[in-house]
């Protein structure tokens, strides 16, 4: 069966990368989450997408330039206000720290993405303290590292070769499963557009190992059920469990 990612949480309705949007996946019966991991100035591993407060919180600067302290006087709810499910507690969320999310999802079975942004900065020493986090708090959990820059992926092989690691692709690349097999990926992770136009006829074989974002649309989602992917990675996690049921 198709597993459900929830986007950054539950993204559609809720403020990205926040424990409320992550609370708010678990409860909508996600089989998974995806997030966004930069790190900050003194080597912390925080939840956001870009790599500056500037979009996401009312403060400002590099994710990279900050410590974990200074990010935490800083709202990530506050701006999401146009959101209809909006209420003042969100004002309180937080940029949160990978290990909180860790302990939001401790005794559930839920499996976690954590796509590392490392194309823009490559945050040197990134990978080991990935690893190293989980193995502190991830218990049992399926933890499936994604990245667009393929050496951290290689990086997070070489420290723990039983790491699962995901190549996300925008574009198409000719031999897939020749990648596959030549750098270990445990999946491919493909934009949406990847697999609708026709596009998917290279990848048909390894459906079972391909998860697809991010897909919002219901006669998109509905193409996803079919096609018989691994995971969809979405905004809206609810709509698609519910499509899953009736497809
Ligand atoms: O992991 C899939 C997707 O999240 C990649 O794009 O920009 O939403 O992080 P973006
Ligand atoms: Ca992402």
């Amino acid at each position: 069966m198709t597993k459900i990612y929830g986007h950054r949480g539950s993204k559609g309705n809720y403020p990205e990368n926040t424990l409320v949007s992550f609370q708010a996946a678990i409860e909508e019966g996600v089989d998974g989450l995806e997030l966004d991991v930069h790190m900050t100035e003194d080597g912390e591993v925080v939840v956001i997408h870009d790599e500056t407060l500037d979009r996401t919180t009312d403060g400002r600067g590099l994710i990279k330039d900050l410590t974990l302290a200074e990010i935490k006087q800083y709202s990530a709810g506050s701006k999401f206000s146009h959101l209809t499910r909006y209420g003042k507690s969100w004002d309180n969320e937080k940029v949160p720290s990978l290990i909180e999310v860790l302990q939001l999802l401790a005794g559930t079975e839920i499996e976690l993405n954590i796509e590392l942004k490392t194309y823009v900065y490559t945050y040197p020493g990134i990978e080991e303290k990935l690893l190293s986090i989980i193995n502190e708090f991830g218990e049992n959990r399926k933890i499936i590292y994604s990245s667009f820059h393929l050496p951290s992926l290689i990086r997070l092989k070489e420290l723990d070769n039983s790491a699962n690691i995901a190549w996300l692709l925008h574009n198409p690349i000719s031999n897939p499963s020749d990648y596959m097999q030549v750098f270990d990926l445990e999946s491919l992770h493909l934009a949406k557009d990847l697999v609708l136009h026709d596009m998917f006829q290279p990848y048909q074989e390894l459906s079972p190992s391909v998860r697809v974002w991010t897909v919002n649309d219901e006669q998109e989602l509905k193409r996803m059920l079919d096609l018989g992917v691994d995971a969809i990675i979405t905004d809206y996690p609810e709509k698609a469990i519910n499509l899953r049921v009736k497809n």
